[in-house]
């Protein structure tokens, strides 16, 4: 074992100091020269110290109230999707930027309350140090636990227990919120809106009991003028992004808008050229009409939509992370890229009018995750 250097302490000395003592000595090592070191209320029990106390406390308060507020807004505020032409929807466009400000607050009061606890309470110290190269010794680590021992010490966190409790409610509360937030999008029951298109289970290309011809329709801008898909409105080659529509729905705007914005409608109509010979996956050998076939728009990667098709190679591509879904030689399995599943496909006919229709809704899970099926 190597000998202490002058003025360093043996082991069983170093043992043996106090914290006070290990304060100076860290200090001394280190040529630091502490210019001021003082405890922030000399005098404990002042008004000042108290009214410090309220302060810092307020803001913890603060913190656990806005995080309480989240948590409520959170799981009890309407958040279904309501078009803008419902009657609830001005309640419903107030969700996110009501959960957005209660739980900022929260974030920034804790921080606040942190910092102007070591503001008030923590002793002022002005140092002035040399600095040295390379990492720490045994002795210098130590010195400097005993020097943040003592600022603690000396704050008086031990006996303010009104910033104590106050702080573990705001930072209880806030945890709690981030914990909901994470796992609530989770908290949903599958199967409680039975069999109808609003289920997890399907989108809205689902066939109702009463089997409602379900078109395909293109999206003009307004959701009220409905545009049907006939076979020859696409070129070959080309392609169209189509929602379904119910001659039920007819008129009703919000049962139009709502199929247009649904995150698991969108579907890619493509027109492949003559003689393409797409290679059909198992079992959907009859999901296309002719040279026409329907593909979800979601990517399973992520959710972008595919937005482009490459007619030379027969690539649907999503523009996000550049996967690349193959429709002609493996029915738009991913080959290139992140994603690692096919793109659903829908299957198509035509009616007795000429028009595009579904036969059925999608036979898999559509997008990137089941529980994000809806809105
Ligand atoms: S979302 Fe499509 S590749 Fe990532």
């Amino acid at each position: 074992m190597s000998e202490p250097s002058k003025g360093v302490p043996s082991d069983a000395e170093l043992a043996e100091l106090s914290r006070e003592e290990l304060v100076r000595l860290g200090t001394e090592l280190d040529d630091v020269e502490l210019v001021k070191y003082q405890d922030r209320f000399p005098v404990k029990g002042t008004r000042a110290e108290k009214r410090a106390e309220r302060q810092v406390a307020g803001w913890f308060l603060l913190a656990g109230l806005s995080g309480l507020a989240f948590l409520g807004l959170y799981l009890f505020w309407p958040n279904e999707y309501q078009s803008p032409f419902a009657e609830g929807h001005f309640v419903y466009s107030l969700y996110t930027p009501l959960i957005g400000a209660t739980l900022g607050l929260s974030v920034l009061a804790i921080g606040v309350g942190v910092i102007s606890y070591a503001k008030k309470f923590v002793p002022e110290e002005e140092a002035v140090q040399q600095r040295h190269n390379g990492g720490s010794e045994e002795i210098d680590k130590k010195t400097t636990a005993a020097l943040l021992a003592d600022a603690g010490q000396r704050s008086g966190i031990a006996r303010r227990s009104m910033i104590k409790r106050s702080a573990g409610f705001g930072a209880g509360v806030f945890g709690l919120g981030v914990g909901v937030f994470a796992l609530g999008g989770l908290v949903k029951n599958p199967w409680a809106e039975g069999e109808t298109p609003d289920s997890l289970w399907h989108t809205g290309w689902m066939h109702t009991s009463d089997n409602e011809k379900v078109y395909l329709r293109r999206d003009t801008g307004d959701p009220g003028e409905v545009s049907l898909v006939r076979p020859e409105d696409i070129q070959a080659g080309g392609f169209e992004t189509v929602f379904p529509f119910r001659e039920s729905e007819r008129g009703d705007h919000d049962a139009l808008y709502y199929a247009l914005r649904r995150s698991d409608n969108p579907v890619m109509l493509i027109r492949l050229r003559p003689g393409s010979e797409p290679v059909k996956r198992k079992g959907q050998e009859d999901f296309n009409y002719g040279d026409y076939y329907a593909y979800s728009k979601i990517c399973t990667h992520l959710g972008c939509p595919t937005s482009l098709f490459e007619q030379q190679t027969g690539r649907l591509l999503c523009p996000c992370h550049q996967s690349q879904f193959d429709v002609v030689n493996t029915y738009a399995k991913p080959v290139f890229g992140p994603a690692t599943r096919s793109l659903p496909q829908l299957p198509i006919d035509i009616d007795e009018d000429g028009f595009l229709v579904a036969r059925s809704d999608f036979i898999e899970a559509v997008g990137p995750g089941f529980w994000e099926r809806k809105s």
